[in-house]
């Protein structure tokens, strides 16, 4: 008996302490909040599956909480930013930079430290972030600009489709070898020839962490791994990052020539020098690095840019018939495509690639929308939510490029509340390399090629975990005469 009130005083008093900051309006609206459970209660009744789409039950609460709330996940209470406003001021903040230690994450990813730049933190992440973006400008400075880069490999591409009519394809693995190859020249540079069954190695352990739906969980109740249910997915997980360690070390060790300018031997000239932060386990996180965060991001954006091309021939004609008009579409045309600029950044806002920012933890006590967050407090930036919020977008479970096209003119209107790559002082680095590989292989295959479904399409929404793709759907090219 005793024990009984002494259990319900305890739960009692964590119940006061999770909600009455959020009572006397201290702390951001949300759902109940319980201890250890958290908001576990109101999650399951959104309807939606928080174990396989975490960002579906989050951006169906911001719609009821509103654009900054705080959710309780495991026994931690985070504040969930989702709408332009919050996330343009809380990111611009030195304070917000901060990634709160993901145990689970760190094991999987980085020998248990937080390392490379995408889950680092504090003087490492400063150092290394301001490095890579150095060394991303010093490639393209001393070696070629991006667009020539990536239109290298567009034409090996090319030549390797020029048999491959009325090939049946999948939709959603098209682009993965050729964009495994613009990220790894840039990284060490090397690549993979189209017909080298390796690839799919390497590709199948990109993503078994992207692409794994409970990834999202175990990153924020990292007690989940010991759960029998996520035991098994943790260590499967854990068998895919040994190997692609492993593969990792072995091109950091493999001599290459010194005058190439590549991430790698721009690190390793660095290695040389001292420096705090230089390491080899360093070199071999960025790598991976810019694996895991750019080859399947690149890859899934084209897959979808296919999936809208071939539900609807109409856009699909539209794109051609701009690009159409040059000899090789190259970066500089995009502002003259108006309509295929308006279809890239619908198909971004509706895929949301990246759903959910990775973590950030406030530094020291920062105000957002009026809401003091202390020191400690954990943030996520909702960008499916933000990208899906029907009081900004009106209509946002429609796929309309002409929401972005001037209704007068027909010229490309670009909207803030789309951020595919986030915002901020932690704003993502492959942008440039991003929007230039997405507009140049979609301009360029469009001129050579039509595409067509070969069955029925599956629904367009995304799936998927850290990252979202289109579900699968298969499509066959026809060469334009
Ligand atoms: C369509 C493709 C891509 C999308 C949608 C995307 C999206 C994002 C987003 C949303 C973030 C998180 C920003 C934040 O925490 O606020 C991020 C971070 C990052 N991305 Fe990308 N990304 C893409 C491609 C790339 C590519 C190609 C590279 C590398 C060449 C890259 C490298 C990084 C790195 C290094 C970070 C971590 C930045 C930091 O924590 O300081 N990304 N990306
Ligand atoms: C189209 O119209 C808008 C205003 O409605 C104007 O700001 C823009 O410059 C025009 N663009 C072109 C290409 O005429």
């Amino acid at each position: 008996m005793l024990a009984f009130i002494l259990s319900s005083v305890l739960f009692f008093l964590f119940f006061l302490r999770n909600n009455m900051e959020r009572w006397l309006g201290w702390q951001p609206p949300g759902p109940l909040n319980l201890p250890l459970m958290g908001s576990c209660v109101s999650l399951l009744k959104t309807g939606k599956n928080v174990f396989r789409e975490p960002h579906l039950a989050m951006s169906k609460l911001s719609q009821i909480y509103g654009n900054i709330m705080s959710v309780g996940l495991g026994s931690d209470t985070w504040v969930i930013l989702s709408g332009f406003d919050e996330i343009r001021e809380f990111s611009m903040k030195s304070e917000a930079t901060s990634r709160p230690s993901m145990p689970a994450l760190i094991e999987l990813y980085a020998f248990n430290e937080q390392l490379g730049v995408i889950f680092a933190d504090g003087r490492l992440w400063r150092d290394q972030r301001r490095f890579m973006s150095k060394a991303l400008k010093e490639i393209q400075s001393s070696y070629k600009p991006f667009g020539e880069q990536i239109m290298d490999e567009f034409n090996l591409f090319l030549a390797f489709l020029d048999n491959k009519q009325h090939h049946v394809f999948n939709g959603r693995d098209f682009f993965d070898i050729a964009t495994l190859n613009i990220i790894w020249r840039l990284a060490a540079g090397e690549r993979f020839d189209y017909e080298n069954k390796r690839s799919q190695e390497m590709i199948t352990h990109i993503e078994s962490f992207t692409m794994e739906e409970s990834l999202t969980i175990l990153v924020g109740v990292s007690y989940a791994r010991y759960l029998p249910y996520f035991r098994g997915i943790f260590q499967g997980m854990q068998e895919h990052m040994g190997k692609f360690h492993q593969f990792l070390w072995k091109i950091v060790a493999k001599p290459t020539d010194e005058h190439e300018v590549t991430y790698k031997n721009l690190f390793q000239h660095q290695l040389g020098k001292g420096g705090d932060f230089f390491t080899q386990k360093q070199l071999v996180i960025s790598m991976l690095d810019f694996f895991t965060g750019g080859s399947g991001t690149l890859s899934k954006t084209l897959s979808f840019c296919i999936l809208f091309m071939i539900q609807d021939e109409e856009m699909q004609g539209k794109i051609r018939e701009e690009a159409q008009r040059f000899e090789e579409v190259s970066f500089e045309h995009l502002k003259q495509m108006p309509f295929t600029e308006a279809f890239i950044s619908e198909v971004q806002r509706w895929a949301s690639i990246l759903p959910i920012s990775p973590p950030r933890e406030v530094t020291s006590s920062v105000n957002v929308a009026g809401f003091p967050l202390k020191v400690g407090q954990k943030v996520q930036m909702s960008l499916f939510a933000m990208h899906r919020d029907p009081q900004h977008w009106k209509d946002p479970q429609n796929f309309r490029p002409d929401r972005f096209l001037d209704p007068n003119n027909g010229s490309f209107v670009p909207d803030e509340w789309l951020q595919p790559f986030g915002y901020g002082k932690r704003k993502c680095l492959g942008e440039q390399i991003a929007r230039q590989t997405v507009f140049l292989f979609l301009a360029n295959l469009v001129k050579h090629f039509s595409f067509k479904a070969v069955e029925e399409l599956p629904s367009l929404d995304p799936i998927g975990g850290l990252t979202l793709a289109p579900q699968q759907f298969k499509f066959k090219i026809m060469p334009i005469l």
